[in-house]
Formats: structure tokens, C-alpha cells, sequence
């Protein structure tokens, strides 16, 4: 992934009419003492701060809920109460609903049954100095109203109270994604787990694991060994930035790296992941980006290896080969990803494949006379509809980055646009969906401020101001196309971060500007407003042991 060379136009960036959302915000400010202002990212589509009241929980308060015996009611109920127990050491009883709404000192939390697709992450919440009631259509929809109200709440004070709001909302987009690529690090259980957390504290609605890479392989295949016991390390890494070969002569870190999940692992983190309202992506790449897979078997290259996994980073030309014995392999380890992973998508990557070794192959130029294909683009478009098809037939949808449109994109493919947005743009205008995940905006492996302050990134500047600004619609799309767009997503890539601290550092606080960019309705966005709700954000973080890059005023570019 080093060629992240991708340009946005500032013509992109213009503001425009798509995505027309139908409520505006209105925040009244409260002419008497105000208590304090509501600091909820993102930014709810509607809130209105209602005057001076606050609601203050103290030790009678209680939790009502409108069906008692609904357990996935009582477990939203107990996520949001149980931290605030903890800090307050109030009791917060669960109880049956009042029949009458507004009883005194209760939040009630209230599922209302009726989905459409308009309103089924959305929620809306009263609160005034009696009571707390927050109803929705959808669990998911009570959960992020829960994940709101915890954001009402003061972070670190005795002061248990909730400024008095009406909120009406519901997210701009339905995909709100956040990546992590632990191939090149790998991070254990307990990150990810965090890692989670903090998405869904955000309401971000997607985690996109991208489990396999060039340095390591990091998901157990019970079929295929090797692909951890080989693939899952690699004797060292290469120290300091090197990421082009031309860079400075190779040092080595000396220091063995690796680890996978277990299949036991990977359900754990699935189930977590669910009960937040996140949808986990697997991803496995192909045909390039592979080499940690080939160290483990060989076999499915176009060359005879012997292949090791790469201490370096970069992108490398044995990848795989389309031969029959390589489709039954990636088959079957997608049939055991399949069986880990509920999600619909299954990411295939397929980006930055060189196609060096096909054109070499006798065997590679077999296939493309047989099928009848004109060159080497058309033949990994070949390899990337075989595997759709493959997919298809078990009920699941093939997501790739914007090389698959290269040489024809697979007919049901959703494409991630990485380099800049014309894939994107293209792919929507074959009637495709579309994910904008951007360098220019969304990639939290580039700078996020002048290099020489910054531990070691990718390269690029990327501001926290910069991601805030991005506009996942281009303005060039008609309505129709723009509804291809399901939304975007931040990519965390790790060559350079090799500790969680160091993730955690590149990741916040630029994801919840992301999260505002792909929740809060687009004429909503304020810099100004978000920059003074970050500050108590970072409390929030603080509070949660989060290594976040300090913001430095003023936070402009
Ligand atoms: C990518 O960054 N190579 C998708």
C-alpha cells in the first residue's frame, strides 16, 4: 500500500446539494445560567438545549424499560448503567416501565417496534428535569441514544446531572467504517476489544479488520496450518523509515514479530463487536499483498519460492497464481471465514497487485487465452469475479479497493475508493456501492501535523481540520449515483505503529471528526462548535486510558 498518491479536487470538496437532509439543527442557546453546554460528538442530527434544567441522577434514580422481559433491552439497560454505577455509586434498579411516560426521576428506554431503513439506527430522547426518556425503533437506535447520554453526562465531577435537551436523530450515512491492518503489527484481543469500545462510543457502526498482509497472516485456518504457523511471523522489522528501498540501507530491528487469533478468538471479538452494534469485515487479501500466505505455502505462486515473510515493507510481486489448486485454496479458506464472520461484506482487498509474475507464467497466459481475456488487468478481474461468484453462492458480497475496477469490475462488487475518489465515482456511476476511504482525508496512517514534531507516519498531512472538512458525496454525481455512496470509513495501516499507543495516537482524535463527517447531517458541520465539544471529548478519552494526540491550539491547519 505505499503508493498513497491519491488527490482529491477541491471541485470534491465543494459544498453541495446531495444528501439534502431533512432537519436542520437549531442549538438555543439558554439566555439565563446555562448549565453546561451539551458537548456530544457527533453532533446529533437534531438537539435543542432547552433551557437552564438539567436532570441529576443521584440514589433513587431508576432504569425503566418498556418490556421488562426483552433481554436485549435489559442488556442496553446494564451497558449504559453499570460505568455509571461504578462512578457514582448510585443503584440505578432496572424496572418495568411507568405505564405513564415521565415519571418522576427515571430514564425510561422505550423500543417502539416499526423499522424502516430511514429510522433504524435512530433515536429520540427527551430530557428534562423530572425524567429521562429516550425511545427508538431498533435496539441499535437505543444504543446510540445511550451512547449520547453517557456523553451528557459530566466526565470527571460529583455534579451528576444532564443538561435539559430534545434530541431527533439518526446518522447521514449507513456505513460508518474504522480499519485496522494488523498484519503489520499485530495487536491482541484486549486492543481490539478497546478498539471497539471506542468506535461504538462514537457511533461508528463498522470495524474492518484487515487480517492478512505481506508481513503476517494473523487468522487461524484450521485447513491450512501453516498460514500461522509460517505466515504469522517474521524474523525481524525493519527499523525506521524505510519504506522506500531507496530510502537508506536496511537495518533490522532484530526482534521476532508475529501472532494470529484463534478461531475461538476471532467469534469472541465478533460477538463484542455485535453487542456494540458493530458489524466486523473480515479482510483477506488477494492476489497481492500475499506473501506471508506463499512463505507458508508456496505452492499457490507463479514462481517456485521459497518464499519468507517480509521484514520490509512495500509492494512485492509474488502473489498469487490463478491456478485451480489456488481458487480451492482461497475457497476454502473463505469457507471458514465465512463461518466466523455474519457480516454480508467480505473484503478481498485486491489492490496493489503487480503483474509482473502473470505476465511471466506460462500458466497465468494459459488462463488468459482460455477465457479469452485480453491482458493481465482482465485476468485479476477474471480471479476477482470467480471469487465473487464463490462468495455469492454462500449469501455474502464482495467488497475490494479501487483496483478491482480494473479490467471490469465483478457485477455486484462494492468498491472501496483509496486512491482519491474517482474510483469511487466511477464505480457509482456503473450503479455500483461505494465506501470513500480517501488518503487525502481518511487515512490516519499519514501525518496529522508538521513531521518534524511527529513520531514516525507514513508520510502526507492530514489534519484533524482535514478530516472534519471531507465531504464523502462528490459534488460531480447526479442524486441517483450519490446514492452508491453508503458512506466512508478511516484506514489505520501499522507499518510504523507498533505499539497500541502508537494506533491510539494516530487514530484520536482524528476519528471523531470522521465520525461527525459520516453521522451529523452535512449542513450541520461546524468547525468552531466541534473544536470547543472536542475539549470534553478528550475527557472522555482521558478517562478511558486513550493515548490520543494532544490538540494543539489553534487546531487549524
Ligand atoms: C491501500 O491503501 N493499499 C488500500
Amino acid at each position: 500500500m505505499p503508493n498513497k498518491s491519491g488527490h482529491i479536487t477541491h471541485q470534491e470538496l465543494l459544498l453541495n446539494a446531495l444528501q439534502v437532509v431533512s432537519v436542520t439543527v437549531l442549538v438555543l442557546t439558554a439566555a439565563c445560567a446555562a448549565p453546561r453546554p451539551t458537548s456530544v460528538i457527533p453532533l446529533p442530527a437534531y438537539i435543542l438545549e432547552t433551557g437552564a434544567d438539567a436532570f441529576v441522577l443521584d440514589t433513587d434514580t431508576r432504569i425503566a424499560l418498556s418490556d421488562p422481559t426483552d433481554t436485549e433491552l435489559r442488556h442496553l439497560a446494564e451497558s449504559w448503567a453499570e460505568p455509571v454505577r461504578e462512578a457514582s455509586g448510585f443503584s440505578l434498579p432496572v424496572v418495568a416501565a411507568p405505564a405513564v411516560t415521565g415519571e418522576a426521576n427515571t430514564v425510561t428506554l422505550r423500543l417502539s417496534g416499526g423499522t424502516t431503513e430511514a429510522n433504524d439506527e435512530g433515536y429520540r430522547m427527551d430530557v428534562t428535569s423530572r425524567a429521562v426518556d429516550l425511545s427508538a425503533h431498533t435496539p441499535a437506535g437505543l444504543f446510540y441514544g445511550l451512547q449520547t447520554l453517557r456523553q451528557l453526562l459530566p466526565v470527571n465531577s460529583e455534579d451528576w446531572s444532564m443538561p435539559a435537551v430534545v434530541i431527533e436523530d439518526a446518522p447521514r450515512f449507513r456505513y460508518r467504517g474504522m480499519h485496522l491492518d494488523v498484519g503489520r503489527h499485530f495487536f491482541p484481543v484486549t486492543f481490539i476489544k478497546k478498539y471497539i469500545d471506542l468506535l461504538a462510543l462514537y457511533k461508528i457502526n463498522t470495524f474492518h479488520w484487515h487480517l492478512t498482509d505481506d508481513q503476517g497472516w494473523r487468522i487461524e485456518i484450521k485447513k491450512y496450518p501453516k498460514l500461522t504457523e509460517v505466515g504469522a511471523y517474521r524474523q525481524e522489522t525493519v527499523s525506521g523509515k524505510n519504506f522506500e528501498k531507496w530510502d537508506r540501507p536496511y537495518v533490522g530491528d532484530g526482534t521476532p514479530h508475529g501472532g494470529f487469533y484463534t478461531q475461538d478468538e476471532v467469534r469472541e471479538v465478533v460477538a463484542y463487536a455485535r453487542a456494540r452494534y458493530i458489524d466486523v469485515i473480515p479482510e483477506i487479501e488477494m492476489p497481492g499483498h500475499a506473501t506471508a500466505a506463499l512463505a507458508a505455502y508456496p505452492q499457490y505462486a507463479c514462481t517456485d519460492g521459497p518464499f519468507t515473510v517480509p521484514t520490509t515493507w512495500g509492494i512485492f510481486e509474488d502473489i498469487y497464481c490463478p491456478k485451480e489448486e489456488t481458487f480451492q485454496f482461497l475457497e476454502d479458506v473463505l469457507t471458514e471465514v465465512i463461518a466466523l464472520f455474519p457480516s454480508t461484506y467480505i473484503h478481498i482487498g485486491g489492490d496493489e497487485a503487480p503483474k509482473t509474475r502473470w505476465e511471466e507464467s506460462a500458466l497465468a497466459q494459459q488462463v488468459i487465452a482460455r477465457e479469452g481475456l485480453a491482458d493481465e488487468d482482465e485476468l485479476q478481474s477474471y480471479f476477482i469475479r470467480r471469487i465473487e461468484s464463490f462468495l455469492q453462492q454462500h449469501g455474502r458480497r464482495l467488497i475490494g479497493w479501487d483496483e478491482i475496477l480494473e479490467g471490469g469490475l465483478a457485477p455486484q462488487a462494492t468498491v472501496m475508493s483509496w486512491r482519491g475518489m474517482d474510483g469511487g465515482i466511477e464505480a457509482a456511476r456503473q450503479g455500483h456501492d461505494v465506501i470513500m476511504t480517501p488518503t487525502s482525508h481518511t487515512y490516519f496512517d499519514y501525518y496529522q501535523a508538521d513531521p518534524d514534531t511527529e513520531p514516525l507516519a507514513i508520510r502526507g498531512l492530514t489534519t484533524l481540520k482535514k478530516v472534519y472538512d471531507f465531504e464523502p458525496v462528490p459534488s460531480v454525481l447526479s442524486l441517483d449515483e450519490a446514492t452508491h455512496i453508503l458512506g466512508a470509513q478511516g484506514n489505520v495501516w501499522t507499518e510504523y505503529m507498533s505499539t497500541t499507543d502508537y494506533v491510539e495516537y494516530m487514530v484520536f482524535p482524528r476519528m471523531l471528526a470522521l465520525s461527525e463527517v459520516v453521522w451529523s447531517p452535512k449542513n450541520a458541520r461546524n468547525w468552531e462548535s466541534f473544536s470547543r465539544r472536542l475539549a470534553h471529548q478528550l475527557q472522555h478519552l482521558d478517562k478511558l486510558g486513550v493515548n490520543y494526540r494532544p490538540v494543539t491550539a489553534p487546531a487549524t491547519p
